[in-house]
């Protein structure tokens, strides 16, 4: 068995681990592990931008990082924890300072400054922006400050289980996708940064590499999942495939159409109209469609043409090659045809609640980003507010660990005996695999996503709750009888996508159970049947937790502050 050992284990590249890296590497022996090339990460499919009160722009004059962190309360429904976002939106300018010093390639003002952008639930243009493609300038800029590092990657490999003794993470077993062979990280930090969950729905605007990989192994090793009824359908993606259409094109000005011309966000968003919070975009437009005015019985149209060319193609260039590539639609001439997809997952590792932000309860855990649900966003994220997460919480999580010190490791005895039972299991687990005679694993993933798009969407009522949750137990149980026929260990995606739906299928039960429990209407988890909020009984953190019983749900305060509870009018 291949061991290396290493001061900390970061698992994923994209904004997150590269920022983690980058603040350790100085001063450890630090190694990322990467499903993919680091610059494939789905941070790169970020479009729109990161938030920062930095007041650049004439109308945002009065910005501030007070109001900052008052949007992103108030358009969380009151579900974020007040302390971690105040923390979030008052390193917002320093970390769009640093990115810009190390050379992001920042769309300009006239005057030179970082330019800003509208964006929904703020109250000023807040949102800092690379053209239509800031995700992927800010994750290649990071890539390549920690090439210059010399931080260590190991592309390609998969994470395949955490390695624990008793209540202590000791390192991570992870499989070669090339080649098959198993290998064990040992390190007594690992920090898990693998993103979000979003492949467990069919229709949605996530990189096929986004199925909960960290999320599973967490949950596996005894992390409790947190918040995970809180699903973000972004309001715009593009009918067909569900590329998304960034918010971004709402803020340079586009309209929301239904088929009568009506532009319909006026019913239920007065004031903010199209920039709205993505919540309330997404069910006015699935509305809508319900209430027979979309096209087609399926979406609305997002109208650009009025922006005028040369503004699309400066600011929107990437939307308007998506659209003539996937739709055969030019924004410059034509509305684009657009529908809610599954976006983000509010949800995820719960960490500590008086613990350091990213800190899970397995000691030497730590989780950041999409994967982790820290919570800044609550129960609905703002739009340019993931990319300002991903890179604050990469550098917070770094610097904290370079505070507390190299870890010890528990006695070499325990530590090798941990590492040989998790690699046996695997073992077995592939064994039992090519045995098995029951359903294939893609058979699973296709009913697992249309069972979570059908009955845990936009609007949620308890008996198609109740159905999906039934069903996913179901496909839990079909599962254990996976049949994956070929043996082979080279770049057999038969095993990592059979390792993929290991960690979905859990993330899914989950899902779908914490959305049973919730019995009231909050941010993005909209039940029709229970209409409004309920701040009595659910002003409260879900937490859920895999026993030997099955799962067993649990509640964490929400850490409240100055910003009083109040209703969302926009
Ligand atoms: O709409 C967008 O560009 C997405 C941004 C985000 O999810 O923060």
């Amino acid at each position: 068995m291949k061991i290396e050992e290493y001061d900390a284990v970061i698992v994923g590249a994209g904004l997150s681990g590269l920022r983690a890296a980058l603040e350790l590497s100085d001063k450890w022996n630090v190694v990322i592990i990467s499903k993919v090339h680091p610059v494939r990460s789905h941070s790169g499919a970020a479009q729109g931008g990161i938030n920062a009160s930095l007041g650049n722009t004439e109308k945002g004059k009065e910005d501030s990082t007070e109001r900052h962190s008052f949007d992103t309360v108030y358009g969380s429904d009151y579900l974020a924890d007040q302390d971690v976002v105040q923390f979030m939106c008052e390193e917002a300018p320093k970390i769009v300072i640093e990115f810009e010093s190390m050379g992001a390639p920042f769309s300009r003002l006239d005057s030179g400054l970082i330019a800003q952008r509208p964006f929904g639930g703020a109250g000023f243009p807040r949102t800092c922006y690379a053209s239509d493609r800031t995700g992927h300038a800010l994750l290649h800029t990071l890539y390549e400050q920690c090439i210059h590092k010399n931080v260590k990657f190991y592309d390609e490999f998969f994470l395949v289980d955490l390695i624990k003794v008793e209540d202590q993470v000791t390192g991570i077993l992870a499989m070669d996708m090339a080649s098959g062979e198993l290998i064990i990280f040992r390190s007594g930090y690992v920090i898990l940064a693998t993103g979000g969950f979003g492949r467990t729905y069919k229709r949605s605007t996530n990189a096929i590499i986004n199925t909960g990989d960290g999320v599973g192994a967490a949950f596996r090793a005894g992390v409790p999942m947190q918040d995970c009824e809180f699903v973000q359908f972004h309001p715009t993606t593009l009918f067909g495939t569900n590329i998304l259409i960034t918010e971004g094109a709402r803020g340079e000005g586009g309209y929301l159409f239904n088929k009568d011309g009506e532009r319909f966000m006026k019913n239920v968003a007065a004031k903010a109209m199209e920039l709205a919070p993505r919540d309330i975009v997404a069910r006015a437009i699935e509305t809508e469609v319900r209430e027979g005015r979309g096209f087609e019985d399926a979406y609305v149209h997002l109208d650009l043409t009025h922006l005028g060319a040369e503004r699309i193609k400066e600011r929107l260039p990437g939307i308007r090659e998506i659209c003539i590539d996937f739709a055969g639609v030019d924004p410059i001439r034509e509305p684009i045809p657009v529908q809610p997809g599954q976006h983000y997952s509010m949800g995820g590792i719960a960490t500590k609640y008086d613990g350091d932000y990213c800190e899970t309860p397995l000691s030497g855990l730590y989780a950041v980003g999409e994967t982790a649900s820290i919570s800044v966003h609550g129960a609905n994220r703002l739009g340019g507010n993931s990319l300002l997460e991903t890179s604050v919480f990469g550098r917070y999580v770094g610097r904290k660990l370079l505070e507390k010190g190299l870890a010890t490791l528990p006695s070499n005895d325990k530590v090798v005996q941990s590492e040989e039972n998790a690699l046996r299991e695997i073992e077995n687990l592939f064994r039992r695999w090519n045995t098995n005679t029951g359903k294939k694993p893609v058979e699973i993933r296709e009913e697992m996503g249309e069972t979570l798009d059908t009955k845990v969407g936009v609007f949620r009522t308890e008996e198609e709750l109740q159905k999906a949750y039934d069903k996913l137990v179901n496909l839990q149980k079909d599962f254990e009888n996976v049949q994956l026929p070929t043996s082979e260990k080279e770049f057999n995606f038969g095993i990592l996508r059979t390792l993929e739906l290991r960690n979905m299928i859990d993330i899914a039960t989950v899902t779908a159970y914490a959305a049973l429990w919730r019995k009231e209407s909050r941010g993005a988890h909209s039940r029709i049947d229970y209409p409004t909020r309920n701040d009595e009984e659910y002003l409260t953190h879900s937490l859920v937790f895999k026993t030997e019983d099955g799962l067993e749900l649990k509640t964490k305060p929400v850490k409240l502050g100055k910003f009083e509870v109040k209703e969302r009018v926009y």
